[in-house]
Protein backbone atom coordinates (compact mmCIF):
# COMPACT_ATOMS: atom_id res chain seq x y z
CA UNK A 1 0.00 0.00 0.00
CA UNK A 2 1.20 3.47 -0.91
CA UNK A 3 2.22 5.27 2.14
CA UNK A 4 -0.17 8.30 1.41
CA UNK A 5 -3.42 5.67 1.52
CA UNK A 6 -1.68 4.55 4.39
CA UNK A 7 -1.47 7.44 6.51
CA UNK A 8 -4.99 8.44 5.39
CA UNK A 9 -6.20 5.14 6.88
CA UNK A 10 -4.01 5.29 10.18
CA UNK A 11 -6.44 8.98 10.23
CA UNK A 12 -9.28 7.59 10.12
CA UNK A 13 -8.44 4.66 12.52
CA UNK A 14 -7.42 7.48 14.63
CA UNK A 15 -10.45 9.81 14.63
CA UNK A 16 -12.76 6.97 14.47
CA UNK A 17 -11.54 5.51 17.89
CA UNK A 18 -11.34 8.86 19.55
CA UNK A 19 -15.50 9.54 18.42
CA UNK A 20 -16.36 5.84 19.32
CA UNK A 21 -14.76 6.30 23.10
CA UNK A 22 -17.40 9.36 23.01
CA UNK A 23 -20.04 8.43 21.37
CA UNK A 24 -22.66 6.15 23.84
CA UNK A 25 -25.10 4.49 21.18
CA UNK A 26 -22.82 1.64 20.45
CA UNK A 27 -25.04 1.76 16.80
CA UNK A 28 -24.03 5.18 16.34
CA UNK A 29 -20.46 4.44 16.87
CA UNK A 30 -17.71 3.35 13.41
CA UNK A 31 -16.52 0.25 15.00
CA UNK A 32 -13.69 0.15 12.37
CA UNK A 33 -12.11 -2.74 11.96
CA UNK A 34 -8.79 -3.11 14.04
CA UNK A 35 -5.64 -2.76 11.22
CA UNK A 36 -4.35 -6.05 11.86
CA UNK A 37 -7.10 -7.85 11.23
CA UNK A 38 -7.33 -5.87 7.82
CA UNK A 39 -3.86 -6.35 7.30
CA UNK A 40 -4.45 -10.13 7.69
CA UNK A 41 -7.97 -10.12 5.82
CA UNK A 42 -6.28 -8.21 2.88
CA UNK A 43 -3.44 -10.87 2.66
CA UNK A 44 -5.43 -13.44 2.43
CA UNK A 45 -7.65 -11.59 -0.56
CA UNK A 46 -4.58 -11.52 -2.25
CA UNK A 47 -3.38 -15.16 -1.95
CA UNK A 48 -6.91 -16.17 -2.58
CA UNK A 49 -6.92 -14.44 -6.01
CA UNK A 50 -10.22 -12.83 -4.65
CA UNK A 51 -11.67 -9.84 -7.25
CA UNK A 52 -15.74 -9.83 -6.43
CA UNK A 53 -15.11 -8.73 -2.76
CA UNK A 54 -18.18 -8.32 -0.85
CA UNK A 55 -18.14 -6.54 2.24
CA UNK A 56 -21.30 -5.99 4.88
CA UNK A 57 -21.42 -3.24 6.93
CA UNK A 58 -19.46 -0.29 5.42
CA UNK A 59 -19.53 1.97 8.41
CA UNK A 60 -17.55 5.02 7.35
CA UNK A 61 -15.58 2.85 4.42
CA UNK A 62 -12.58 2.24 6.51
CA UNK A 63 -12.25 -1.11 5.74
CA UNK A 64 -13.77 -0.81 2.36
CA UNK A 65 -10.49 1.50 1.49
CA UNK A 66 -8.32 -1.69 2.85
CA UNK A 67 -10.31 -4.35 0.64
CA UNK A 68 -10.18 -1.88 -2.51
CA UNK A 69 -6.35 -1.25 -2.05
CA UNK A 70 -6.13 -5.29 -2.42
CA UNK A 71 -8.56 -5.84 -5.27
CA UNK A 72 -7.74 -2.96 -7.56
CA UNK A 73 -3.98 -4.28 -8.52
CA UNK A 74 -5.91 -7.30 -9.96
CA UNK A 75 -8.86 -5.22 -11.47
CA UNK A 76 -11.30 -6.40 -9.02
CA UNK A 77 -13.84 -4.65 -7.42
CA UNK A 78 -15.36 -3.97 -3.38
CA UNK A 79 -19.34 -3.84 -3.05
CA UNK A 80 -19.84 -2.55 0.11
CA UNK A 81 -23.12 -2.46 1.54
CA UNK A 82 -24.69 -1.20 4.69
CA UNK A 83 -28.36 -0.58 5.82
CA UNK A 84 -27.65 3.49 6.75
CA UNK A 85 -26.18 5.82 4.78
CA UNK A 86 -23.21 6.58 7.30
CA UNK A 87 -21.70 10.05 6.17
CA UNK A 88 -18.08 11.07 5.17
CA UNK A 89 -18.22 7.22 2.97
CA UNK A 90 -18.18 8.54 -0.72
CA UNK A 91 -15.55 11.41 0.60
CA UNK A 92 -13.29 8.75 2.40
CA UNK A 93 -13.06 6.39 -0.51
CA UNK A 94 -12.22 9.28 -2.89
CA UNK A 95 -9.51 10.63 -0.64
CA UNK A 96 -8.19 7.20 -0.75
CA UNK A 97 -8.20 6.97 -4.16
CA UNK A 98 -10.09 3.88 -4.69
CA UNK A 99 -14.26 5.11 -5.94
CA UNK A 100 -13.12 3.70 -9.16
CA UNK A 101 -13.13 0.21 -7.17
CA UNK A 102 -16.19 0.22 -5.02
CA UNK A 103 -19.71 0.33 -5.21
CA UNK A 104 -21.36 1.37 -2.15
CA UNK A 105 -25.15 -0.11 -1.56
CA UNK A 106 -27.51 0.98 0.22
CA UNK A 107 -29.22 -2.17 1.79
CA UNK A 108 -30.00 -4.48 4.23
CA UNK A 109 -26.94 -7.35 4.19
CA UNK A 110 -29.04 -10.50 4.26
CA UNK A 111 -31.61 -9.40 1.30
CA UNK A 112 -28.73 -8.53 -0.72
CA UNK A 113 -27.24 -11.67 -0.47
CA UNK A 114 -30.55 -13.20 -1.05
CA UNK A 115 -30.35 -10.81 -4.08
CA UNK A 116 -27.00 -12.56 -5.43
CA UNK A 117 -26.65 -15.73 -7.68
CA UNK A 118 -24.79 -18.78 -6.42
CA UNK A 119 -21.26 -18.81 -6.41
CA UNK A 120 -20.67 -14.85 -7.33
CA UNK A 121 -18.62 -13.67 -4.88
CA UNK A 122 -14.86 -14.86 -4.04
CA UNK A 123 -14.50 -13.21 -0.71
CA UNK A 124 -17.67 -12.23 1.58
CA UNK A 125 -16.35 -10.14 5.06
CA UNK A 126 -19.17 -10.10 7.04
CA UNK A 127 -18.92 -6.92 9.56
CA UNK A 128 -22.37 -6.04 10.26
CA UNK A 129 -25.17 -6.49 13.33
CA UNK A 130 -23.65 -10.33 14.33
CA UNK A 131 -26.84 -11.67 15.58
CA UNK A 132 -28.48 -11.16 12.39
CA UNK A 133 -26.04 -13.35 10.49
CA UNK A 134 -27.55 -16.56 11.25
CA UNK A 135 -30.89 -15.71 9.87
CA UNK A 136 -29.24 -14.72 6.47
CA UNK A 137 -28.49 -18.38 5.75
CA UNK A 138 -27.90 -20.14 3.53
CA UNK A 139 -27.00 -16.86 1.48
CA UNK A 140 -23.32 -16.30 3.12
CA UNK A 141 -22.90 -19.93 1.59
CA UNK A 142 -24.60 -19.66 -1.61
CA UNK A 143 -22.61 -16.64 -2.66
CA UNK A 144 -19.54 -17.94 -2.25
CA UNK A 145 -17.85 -19.94 -5.28
CA UNK A 146 -15.70 -22.92 -4.62
CA UNK A 147 -12.01 -21.81 -3.65
CA UNK A 148 -14.12 -18.08 -1.78
CA UNK A 149 -13.09 -16.83 1.05
CA UNK A 150 -15.45 -16.50 4.30
CA UNK A 151 -14.34 -13.56 7.04
CA UNK A 152 -16.61 -12.55 10.11
CA UNK A 153 -14.86 -10.25 12.44
CA UNK A 154 -15.73 -9.64 16.52
CA UNK A 155 -15.92 -13.61 16.73
CA UNK A 156 -13.35 -13.70 20.12
CA UNK A 157 -14.87 -10.45 20.90
CA UNK A 158 -18.88 -11.53 20.77
CA UNK A 159 -18.89 -14.95 20.49
CA UNK A 160 -22.47 -15.37 21.52
CA UNK A 161 -23.51 -13.49 19.24
CA UNK A 162 -21.98 -14.87 16.58
CA UNK A 163 -22.49 -18.62 17.97
CA UNK A 164 -25.66 -19.50 15.88
CA UNK A 165 -23.54 -18.44 12.65
CA UNK A 166 -20.77 -20.43 13.05
CA UNK A 167 -22.35 -23.70 14.14
CA UNK A 168 -24.19 -23.26 10.90
CA UNK A 169 -21.25 -23.35 8.81
CA UNK A 170 -19.35 -26.10 10.34
CA UNK A 171 -22.51 -27.90 10.15
CA UNK A 172 -22.54 -27.01 6.29
CA UNK A 173 -19.21 -29.47 5.69
CA UNK A 174 -18.38 -27.11 3.11
CA UNK A 175 -15.71 -24.99 4.84
CA UNK A 176 -12.21 -25.32 6.62
CA UNK A 177 -11.74 -22.23 8.72
CA UNK A 178 -10.66 -21.32 11.60
CA UNK A 179 -10.30 -17.99 14.14
CA UNK A 180 -7.29 -15.47 13.74
CA UNK A 181 -6.63 -14.06 17.07
CA UNK A 182 -5.96 -10.33 15.40
CA UNK A 183 -8.59 -7.91 16.38
CA UNK A 184 -11.60 -8.33 17.80
CA UNK A 185 -10.80 -12.11 16.42
CA UNK A 186 -11.46 -12.77 12.90
CA UNK A 187 -12.87 -15.89 11.18
CA UNK A 188 -11.66 -17.06 8.18
CA UNK A 189 -13.05 -20.43 6.39
CA UNK A 190 -12.02 -21.31 3.06
CA UNK A 191 -15.15 -22.89 0.56
CA UNK A 192 -14.28 -26.25 -0.54
C1 LIG B 1 -18.86 -2.74 12.77
S1 LIG B 1 -19.59 -1.54 11.72
C2 LIG B 1 -18.74 -1.81 10.20
C3 LIG B 1 -17.31 -1.33 10.23
C4 LIG B 1 -16.63 -1.31 8.89
N1 LIG B 1 -16.60 -2.62 8.28
C5 LIG B 1 -15.22 -0.80 9.04
O1 LIG B 1 -14.35 -1.58 9.46
O2 LIG B 1 -14.99 0.37 8.78
C6 LIG B 1 -21.15 -2.28 11.43
C7 LIG B 1 -21.97 -1.67 10.31
O3 LIG B 1 -23.00 -2.58 9.97
C8 LIG B 1 -24.13 -1.83 9.57
N2 LIG B 1 -25.29 -2.73 9.63
C9 LIG B 1 -26.00 -3.10 10.72
N3 LIG B 1 -26.98 -3.95 10.38
C10 LIG B 1 -26.88 -4.14 9.04
C11 LIG B 1 -27.60 -4.90 8.10
N4 LIG B 1 -28.64 -5.65 8.44
N5 LIG B 1 -27.23 -4.84 6.79
C12 LIG B 1 -26.18 -4.07 6.41
N6 LIG B 1 -25.47 -3.32 7.28
C13 LIG B 1 -25.81 -3.35 8.57
C14 LIG B 1 -24.15 -0.65 10.51
O4 LIG B 1 -24.91 0.41 9.98
C15 LIG B 1 -22.67 -0.36 10.64
O5 LIG B 1 -22.26 0.62 9.72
Amino acid sequence: MDQARRTLLDRLYAEGTAYDAGQPDRLRRRRNLEPDAAQLLTVVLRIAGARRVVEIGTSNGYSAIWLADAVQEVGGRVTTVDIEAWPGVRENLRSAGVSGAVDVVLADGGGYLAGLANARVDLLFLDAERVEYAGWWPHPARVLRPGGVLAVDNVLSHPDEVAPFLALVAADGGFVGTTATVGKGLYLAWRR
